[in-house]
């Protein structure tokens, strides 16, 4: 299961993945992240930023992942879906690289693959009795130790500015959070 990225959305499916069981595969720009990744407890890791996503996640998976986790799309969408395998889901999340993929639709023919679109807010609204139960689920695997939700960094309200720039250059490892 690759999940692309070390922050907050993608920090959050190594920790649900591992309490899952599932073998993860993180990627992400910089050692520094992927470090992150793995003190989260992912198996294996990829820098996309200079290896070959696709290659590199398919010879980490013996022949093709079971899921992607992609919040990042852009140029890498291709790739990541292409290192899925036989029936392998790849789910669409965010767009934080900016651009919003395109992707071709033989790609989702060959392997029997599945684009899966995760639009959470969207599913919460009409599903709140579910959604209340999930979240039940997460705060009890929290408590019991089984997640490791992160702190975010603390900025004073005034330092507002220094927050979203820290946030536009990929310098916060998890989310930021203003303190009046
Ligand atoms: N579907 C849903 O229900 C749902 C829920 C929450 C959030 N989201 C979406 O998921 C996406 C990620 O959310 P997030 O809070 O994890 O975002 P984030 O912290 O801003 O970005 C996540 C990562 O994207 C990577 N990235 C790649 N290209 C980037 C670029 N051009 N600019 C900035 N970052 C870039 C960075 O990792 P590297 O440096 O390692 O590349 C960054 O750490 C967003 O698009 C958000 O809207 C979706």
């Amino acid at each position: 299961m690759p999940c692309r990225t070390a922050r907050p959305v993608g920090r959050a499916a190594i920790d649900v993945g591992k309490a899952l069981g599932a073998r993860v595969i993180a990627a992400a720009s910089t050692d520094e992240k992927l470090a992150a990744c793995r003190a989260l407890g992912a198996n294996e890791c990829i820098r996309y930023s200079d290896e070959d996503l696709k290659t590199r996640a398919r010879e980490l998976s013996d022949g093709g992942v079971d899921v992607v986790f992609d919040p990042v799309g852009d140029a890498f969408a291709e790739p990541a879906l292409r290192a899925t395998g036989v029936g392998g889901r790849y789910l669409v999340i965010g767009f934080a690289g900016g651009a919003i993929p395109k992707i071709p639709l033989n790609q989702v023919l060959l392997r029997n693959r599945n684009i899966v679109g995760v639009d959470w807010g969207a599913w919460m609204l009409r599903h709140g009795t579910e959604q209340r139960a999930l979240l039940e689920e997460l705060l009890t695997w929290a408590s019991e130790g089984r997640l490791h939700p992160s702190e975010p960094a603390r900025y004073p309200l005034e330092d507002a500015q220094r927050a979203i720039d820290d946030l536009l250059h990929r310098r916060i490892n998890g989310k930021a959070a203003l303190i009046p």
